[in-house]
C-alpha cells in the first residue's frame, strides 16, 4: 500500500499519518464547505468518508449527534481516537463500511456530509441514491471538494496516480438531479479573483467576495467547490 492508495483507502501506519495529515491540511477547505451548512443541536448528521474524523468532531460541537462512516479501518480507528471524548458521552458513533450500502435504516439523517471523497465512489450516482434514501425527507447533502473539476492542475496532477475521478459542478449536480434532489445549490470559490460564485438550480448565479481568510499559499491555486442539496 504506497502514498497514492492511501488517499483512497488508508492503512497501515502509513495511512494513519496521512489521515493525520489530511485532517489538518483539509481544515481550510472543510471550515469553509461548513460555512454553508446550518447544524442545529436537534440534527442528526452523518459524515461519509470521514477519513481522521476531524470534520464529526467539529459538527459534534454543534449537532445533537454525528455519525461517522468509513470503508478503511485506519479512518475508523483514527476517527474513533479523534472522537474519544464525544464517543464516551454518546454524541458521537464511527462505524466501517461502504457508502454503496449504507448499514442505517431510510429517513435517518437531518445532514449527510461528504468532504474530499466522492472522487473515490464507486458509481457515484448509485450512491447518491443510498445517501437519499438514508436522508429524512428536507434532510440536506453537502458535499465538499478542493477542485471544481475542470481548470485545477494540482488535482489533474493527482489523478495520474490516484485512482479517483474529478467531477465539475454539472456532472454533480446532473448525478444530483436524476436521483431527484431539489434545490441544488453550488459554491464555487476561486482562488484567482476572491470571488465566490452561486449557482443555483434555476441557472442563475451571483457572486460576492470572498472574505475567507483561511487560505494557505497552496490553496490560493485550488477552485474549491461545496454542493449543497436537498432530499
Ligand atoms: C481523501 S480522504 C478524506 C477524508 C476526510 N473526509 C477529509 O476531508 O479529510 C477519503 C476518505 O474517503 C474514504 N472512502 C473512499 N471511498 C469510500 C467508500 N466507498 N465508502 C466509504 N468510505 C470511502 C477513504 O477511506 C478515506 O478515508
Amino acid at each position: 500500500m504506497g502514498f497514492f492508495d492511501n488517499m483512497r483507502k488508508p492503512k497501515g501506519k502509513l495511512g494513519n499519518i496521512q489521515l493525520k495529515s489530511m485532517n489538518k491540511e483539509h481544515t481550510p477547505v472543510s471550515l469553509w464547505g461548513l460555512k454553508h451548512l446550518d447544524i442545529s443541536p436537534e440534527d442528526t448528521v452523518l459524515d461519509i468518508g470521514c477519513g481522521g474524523g476531524i470534520n464529526i468532531n467539529r459538527m459534534a460541537k454543534k449537532a445533537g449527534k454525528v455519525y461517522g462512516i468509513d470503508y478503511s479501518e485506519e479512518s475508523v480507528k483514527l476517527s474513533k481516537e479523534v472522537n474519544q471524548k464525544e464517543i464516551g458521552e454518546g454524541k458521537v458513533e464511527v462505524l466501517e463500511g461502504n457508502v454503496a450500502s449504507l448499514p442505517f435504516e431510510d429517513d435517518t439523517f437531518n445532514i449527510v456530509t461528504a468532504f474530499e471523497t466522492v472522487y473515490f465512489w464507486p458509481d457515484i450516482e448509485k450512491c447518491f441514491g443510498e445517501v437519499k434514501r438514508v436522508l429524512k425527507p428536507d434532510g440536506v447533502f453537502l458535499i465538499g471538494m478542493e477542485t471544481n473539476g475542470s481548470d485545477n492542475f494540482i488535482m489533474r496532477f493527482w489523478q495520474h496516480f490516484i485512482d479517483m475521478n474529478l467531477y465539475d459542478d454539472s456532472q454533480i449536480r446532473g448525478f444530483l438531479k436524476n436521483n431527484e434532489y431539489s434545490d441544488i445549490t453550488v459554491y464555487l470559490r476561486d482562488g484567482k479573483t476572491k470571488q465566490e460564485i452561486i449557482r443555483r438550480m434555476d441557472g442563475s448565479e451571483s457572486k460576492v467576495n470572498d472574505d475567507y481568510s483561511q487560505i494557505s499559499f497552496s490553496d490560493r491555486f485550488l477552485q474549491w467547490m461545496t454542493v449543497v442539496a436537498k432530499k
